[in-house]
């Protein structure tokens, strides 16, 4: 069931676009519009648009679009009706009760966030409970975690019970389905349901809000197959997208973020006094969690464990951090330990910020991961090796940067700065053409309108689809000249399918002359809502050159569908459609002022 249109409305009113948009992108003014980097993809000049007027955004480089809803689709990871209610709780509107096919209520977004901060409050409670004088005694003699820091971090307790949660959580009022839906809950084979966590200290997971969206529970006893179970994905929680202790660390004055793999390495540093670490879940840091952290941040410093998966981690999260203009460093933990939270342990924080401030530019890391990789007395290694290094430094932008690189690479391979240098601008040369080229095909192909996987018809009805588009465009911008177009169109007069669906889902709106919620009901796919956002891009730097008329260019589609049929029909049968194109001739000279020809 959708919502009711006076409760999007509502919603889309007390959500200003560019409020919205500005918790997320730094925003700059530029002519009547707004622009910034886009969050969707990774870039350093902005092309991200915002458009107060229309209440869409744009972006140039990646084609992302839309309206508020698909905004936060798209940021939060959430579907449209979650979309809608994070903008509604985040507004203040009250929800509407929704069902799914089959009748049942649909769980909500704010009803799994409230029984989360319940479970918080429960694990909690446990803790500080007899029942949880084991699990604080590991927390603060194994751990070394104070008394403050289990309340800063809201650490908990889940008893060793299958119905700790789910008997409390249910006498307040939350159904299995609820329970279930936030992950806290699962429900047997027999249909019995039970609680996940059992036996675990219990790690809540802020979201930047501090709002209590997943749990991360480690188990106390080592006997137990699983060493973390985590929240999988719900209504409120996408895990690829949430940095743990964010919340804490984007008030941080150090300018600059620690990374880390678990959560209780990011709470152990801050606990040591470094307020602005923070932790991805186990190694998979994501290009999300990245742009994010880049919203706050021009410097991190990767603290990832000491082993494979945790070197493989930070060359992933070195690639996706210069890709948002974010320098990333890389801190050398020695061999001793195998996580910050070990070395703090161990050495103690000040040992800690000497290897913070020791610690080595990506392009160094970068250079010894591929010197440790080939052995450089063997000729053929040697080779491959300065082939990957004069790549790297072909990647480096600036060229006094480059020749600090060089200079080293030089040193250490024995190979002259000047043969170095030499491949590594041939390389540039070679990448920059190469782009170049790319970018001519695309503009090509996108002039043409092959390979236009939304208006598949484009190619059949070129004229046709420029004018809808234009119309549709002009439609979307302007809902007064909407509803004056409504009054001689009809889906009939569409030519592409794409056409006639965006005009038949918002007819309604159309001819009230009300304006249009490009992601309503989810009724258009993202991309569809991203093409219409383009469209109006364009409509939008058109404007200052040409006026809007409607009226001419539901004419001029009219026209071109009639030709289109007449010619549709020459091939079928030559004789009819000539006879017709006469009868309609006449028709229109027996009736003259009728707009037909003179
Ligand atoms: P680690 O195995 O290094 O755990 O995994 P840890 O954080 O050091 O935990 P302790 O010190 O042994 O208590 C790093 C991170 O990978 C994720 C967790 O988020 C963990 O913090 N992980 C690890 C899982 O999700 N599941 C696992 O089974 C293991
Ligand atoms: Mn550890």
């Amino acid at each position: 069931m959708p919502f009711s249109r006076e409760f999007i409305e509502e919603v889309k009113r007390r959500s200003e676009i560019e409020d919205v948009v500005g918790k997320y992108v730094r925003l700059k003014r530029a002519g009547s519009n707004v622009v910034g980097l886009c969050p969707f993809h990774n870039e350093k000049t902005p092309s991200f648009t915002v458009f107060p007027q229309t209440n869409s955004f744009y972006c140039f480089g990646c084609g992302a679009g839309g309206d508020v809803f698909s905004f936060i689709m798209r940021a939060e990871g959430l579907d449209y009706p979650g979309a809608v209610e994070f903008l509604a709780r985040s507004t203040g509107v009250p929800l509407e009760e929704r069902h799914d096919d089959s009748g049942r209520p649909t769980v909500k977004r704010e009803r799994v966030l409230d029984c989360n901060r319940e479970a918080a409050r429960l694990f909690y409670a446990a803790l500080q409970s007899p029942s949880g004088a084991q699990a604080r005694a590991y927390l603060t003699e194994q751990r070394r975690l104070t008394e403050q820091t289990i309340r800063r971090f809201g650490i908990g307790y889940a008893p060793d019970s299958w119905d700790f949660l789910h008997s409390r959580l249910t006498a307040k009022g939350y159904t299995d389905e609820e329970l279930k839906a936030a992950f806290l809950c699962g429900i047997s084979q027999k249909g019995h349901p039970y609680d996940v966590f059992r036996n675990r200290v219990i790690f809540p997971i802020f979201d930047l809000n501090g709002e209590v969206v997943a749990f991360a529970g480690r188990r106390l006893n080592e006997k137990d197959e699983r060493k973390y179970v985590n929240t999988s994905d719900t209504p409120a929680f996408k895990k690829s997208k949430v940095i743990f202790g964010m919340n804490f660390a984007k008030r941080s004055e150090a300018g600059s973020l620690i990374v880390c793999e678990g959560p209780i390495d990011a709470i152990a540093l801050q606990q040591a006094g470094f307020d602005n670490a923070v932790a991805t879940q186990g190694t998979a840091i994501t290009a999300d969690q990245v742009r994010t952290m880049s919203r706050f941040v021009k410097t991190v410093y990767l603290a990832y464990d000491i082993d494979k998966a945790g070197r493989n981690a930070t060359m992933k999260a070195i690639n996706l951090f210069t890709q948002v203009g974010v320098s990333a460093k890389v801190i050398d933990l020695g061999t001793e330990v195998k996580d910050p939270d070990e070395y703090i342990k161990k050495f103690g924080a000040d040992a800690f910020r000497r290897r913070l401030d020791a610690s080595a530019g990506q392009v160094d890391f970068r250079i010894d991961e591929i010197l440790n990789r080939y052995s450089l007395s063997i000729p053929d290694e040697k080779l491959r090796a300065i082939d990957e290094l004069t790549t790297l430094a072909a990647d480096i932008y600036s060229k006094s940067e480059r020749e600090v690189y060089i200079a080293r690479m030089a040193e250490k391979t024995g190979i002259s700065a000047a043969a170095l240098s030499e491949d590594a601008a041939k390389k540039a040369k070679k990448a920059e053409e190469k782009q170049k080229a790319e970018r001519r095909r695309q503009t090509v192909n996108a002039t043409l309108g092959y390979g236009d996987r939304i208006n598949r018809d484009r190619l059949t009805y070129a004229t046709g689809a420029l004018l809808e588009e234009r119309l549709l465009a002009c439609m979307l911008s302007n809902p007064a000249l909407a509803a004056e177009a409504c009054k001689s169109l009809s889906e009939d007069d569409f030519l592409t399918a794409f056409g006639r669906k965006v005009f038949t889902t918002f007819a309604e709106e159309f001819s009230d002359g009300t304006e249009v919620v490009l992601s309503k009901d989810g009724a258009l796919t993202p991309e569809e809502i991203s093409a219409l956002a383009r469209l109006m891009a364009k409509h939008d730097r058109l404007l200052s050159v040409m006026p809007d008329d409607v009226g001419s260019l539901v004419g001029a589609l009219k026209t071109e569908r009639q030709r289109i049929a007449f010619n549709e029909r020459m091939e079928e049968n030559p004789q009819d459609a000539l006879e017709e194109y006469i009868r309609l001739k006449r028709q229109k000279k027996t009736r003259p002022g009728d707009g037909g020809e003179a």
